[in-house]
């Protein structure tokens, strides 16, 4: 009789492993369900978020680095300086949106090229929260109704002394500039002030999916 309470004991330890087994598949199946929702519900993923914010400091650095290789040169920029400026900058913004999915944007109260000019009351009123604010380098805001859901990033632009060949005085202007933009805004500005900011654009994913299946 001895050994047959081990023997009886054992369909228990057999079911109650088969129960552990169980409870354990359940929690590994749970995890991941959930762990998956909570990061599909975030309409934007973190890494985009991320890459838009590093791509405008790389777009802001690149207008920095091209507009010192102007200084010290005692010659009055002409066009082909020019095109290594601030039109590589904004080619370069309109091809990170392309790549990406986004909208990129330079957007300037004072602007030399009018389709910079601000086209939405919330880039009015960002410029105008940058300008106040000099210590607020970036922010993120909702999307507006008109663009759909998603989120704009804003990055500001200030005025380096580098900046100042072509957004100095209105008279020291180089003449390429006068003859090109005869609307031009973007003068008389001095070290440190707002120039303007980039605005990007990212779609929500899922209303980015539906667009593109039509
Ligand atoms: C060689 C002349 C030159 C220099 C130097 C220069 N810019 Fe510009 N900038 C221009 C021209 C020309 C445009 C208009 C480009 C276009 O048609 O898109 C412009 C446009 C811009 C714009 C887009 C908004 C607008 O007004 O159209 C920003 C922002 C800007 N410049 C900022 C800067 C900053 C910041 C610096 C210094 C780091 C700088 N620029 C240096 C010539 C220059």
């Amino acid at each position: 009789m001895t050994f047959t309470t081990p023997l009886k004991r054992l369909p228990w330890l057999a079911l109650f492993t088969l129960l552990l087994v169980l409870v354990g598949v359940g929690l590994l199946t749970a995890r991941p369900g959930t762990a998956l929702a909570a990061e599909a519900s975030p309409p934007i993923d973190s890494a985009a978020l991320a890459k838009a914010v590093v791509a405008m400091e790389q777009l802001d650095q690149m207008r920095i680095s091209l507009a010192s290789t102007l200084e010290g040169r005692t010659e009055e920029p002409t066009i082909e300086t020019m095109k290594e400026v601030c039109k590589p900058v904004g080619m370069r913004a309109i091809a990170i949106g392309k790549e990406n999915g986004w909208q990129v944007r330079q957007v300037a109260s004072k602007y030399r090229n009018p389709d910079h000019a601000p086209a939405k009351a919330q880039e009015r009123q960002v410029i105008d929260l940058f300008s106040r604010h000099p210590e607020i380098n970036g922010l993120w805001e909702p999307a507006v109704a008109e663009q759909g859901a998603g989120l704009n990033y804003y990055r500001r632009i200030n005025v380096e002394p580098s900046c100042l060949a072509c957004h100095g005085t209105k008279a020291s202007r180089p003449a390429f500039i006068k003859a090109n933009y005869p609307d031009d805004k973007a003068f008389d500005f001095k070290v440190g002030d707002l120039r303007g900011m980039y605005a990007v654009h990212l779609p929500e994913i899922q209303a980015a999916l539906a667009v593109a299946a039509g």
